[in-house]
């Protein structure tokens, strides 16, 4: 009796300890905001040929167009363009985060046909970007062996919404290849090792399992977009592209334009508007959208910043004039003088200890 106590607890803290040296990848990702909700993209792949309308179907995309714009792929691309086997196509997924993990916000749903198994579903039809124990978990299913053909579940796809280090990112769901490494991986993606292992929460390359997804942070181009308008936060990653206010402006990222957001007015018909709104810039009334003008401090142009179900928002980036200083400028001379009291006071203190 004593003894089997005694076992028991040294057990419970060899497996505690054991856990808390190999922290091996689990395929949730991290996401801390409670209740937000954002675009996040997972990359997928399939063993068999398959085209951009399967594609589309299989995640529920609501438009063939989303697909493209994360790609980069023109808009006349048809829903019948082949996709080859192991060539990977971003799939662009509603992300909602709860409880410290997040998961696409309840697409797609799957149904299920003869002879799948949940883990058929997930690690081949689903090209391994989620674990089947997953959907089991969230779809409430007790017994995973007994599914039914025809039956409808939920596939919880993992994403994030959280920052990078206050930074906006795009997180990108990427399927660990057999033999990669935290480096080549974090290469691929224009990021480094040890920000992967963090965002992962594992701490090396011997963590890393294969056929699992990887949490990879997208850089995203910066924007003028306000919290307030419908589509932010607007998180473009490199090489890609977005139609927003209602097919209105066209957005995109390009990381060699210094990985600013440009946007311009589209040639495309308003979705939800009889016209568009004009894009004149708030401010500067001889500015419209994309439009630049030079003063004597530099150049000023007029960005996009967002929109509402009545309204297109511009707004006039920063003049450069030294003395105009903006709030920005102001709490960075806040924060100079404050170490400059600190530097003051250490200096103080140092001479009385001196005496
Ligand atoms: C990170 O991993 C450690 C060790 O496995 C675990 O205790 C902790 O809960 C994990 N943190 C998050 C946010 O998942
Ligand atoms: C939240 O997480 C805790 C612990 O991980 C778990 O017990 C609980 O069921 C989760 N709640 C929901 C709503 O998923
Ligand atoms: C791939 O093709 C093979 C042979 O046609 C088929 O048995 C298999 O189910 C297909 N896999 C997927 C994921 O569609
Ligand atoms: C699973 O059960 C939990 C708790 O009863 C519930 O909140 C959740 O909505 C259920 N999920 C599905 C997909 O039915
Ligand atoms: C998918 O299934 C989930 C859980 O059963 C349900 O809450 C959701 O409404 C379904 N979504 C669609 C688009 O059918
Ligand atoms: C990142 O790579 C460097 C150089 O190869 C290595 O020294 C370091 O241990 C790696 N860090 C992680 C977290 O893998
Ligand atoms: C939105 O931005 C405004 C001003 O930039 C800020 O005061 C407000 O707290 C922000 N709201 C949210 C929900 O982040
Ligand atoms: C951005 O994307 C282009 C085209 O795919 C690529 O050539 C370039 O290397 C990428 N740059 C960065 C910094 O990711
Ligand atoms: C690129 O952007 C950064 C900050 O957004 C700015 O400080 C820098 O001057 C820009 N560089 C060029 C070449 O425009
Ligand atoms: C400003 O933009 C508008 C519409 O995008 C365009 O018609 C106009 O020619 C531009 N003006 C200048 C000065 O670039
Ligand atoms: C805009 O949205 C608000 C609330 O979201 C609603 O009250 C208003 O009627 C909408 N206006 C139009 C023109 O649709």
């Amino acid at each position: 009796m004593e003894i089997s106590r005694y076992t028991l607890t040294f057990l419970l803290l060899a497996f505690s300890f054991l856990l808390s040296l190999s922290a091996l990848m689990t395929g949730d990702f991290i996401c801390s905001g409670s209740e937000s909700t954002c675009r996040s993209l997972v990359g997928f792949s399939s063993k068999n040929a398959t085209t951009l309308g399967n594609i589309q179907t299989l995640f529920a995309v609501k438009k063939l167009r989303s697909i493209l714009e994360a790609n980069n792929l023109p808009l006349s691309t048809p829903r019948d363009r082949r996709v080859n086997p192991n060539e990977v196509v971003r799939v662009p997924i509603p992300c909602s985060c709860s409880n410290g993990t997040g998961v696409s916000n309840r697409v797609p749903n799957y149904t299920v046909k003869a002879g799948d198994t949940l883990f058929v579903i997930a690690s081949e039809i689903y090209g391994a970007l989620l674990r089947y124990e997953k959907i089991s978990e969230l779809n409430n299913i007790s017994d995973p062996s007994l599914i039914k053909v025809g039956q409808r579940f939920w596939i919880p796809l993992p994403c994030s919404c959280d920052k990078l280090d206050g930074q906006d990112v795009a997180h990108y769901a990427h399927v660990v290849k057999q033999g990669s490494s935290l480096g080549e991986i974090a290469a691929q993606f224009g990021t480094d090792n040890t920000t992967l292992a963090r965002v992962n929460n594992i701490t090396g390359d011997p963590e890393l399992l294969a056929d699992y997804p990887l949490n990879v942070p997208l850089r995203a181009c910066s924007s003028s977009v306000r919290n307030d308008s419908l589509d932010a936060p607007l998180l473009l990653p490199n090489s890609s592209y977005f139609y927003t206010a209602n097919n209105c402006i066209k957005c995109s990222c390009d990381a060699s334009s210094n990985w600013t957001l440009s946007c311009e007015p589209s040639q495309l018909k308003p979705s939800k508007w009889q016209t568009c709104p004009s894009s004149r810039c708030e401010g500067a009334e001889s500015l419209f959208l994309s439009n630049t003008t030079s003063t004597s401090c530099g150049p000023r142009s007029c960005a996009y910043a967002g929109y509402s179900n009545q309204t297109i928002f511009t707004t006039l980036s920063p003049d450069a004039c030294p003395d105009s200083g903006g709030p920005g400028n102001y709490a960075s001379t806040l924060r100079s003088s404050f170490s400059f009291v600190m530097v003051l006071i250490q200096c103080a203190l140092f001479c009385l200890c001196l005496l």
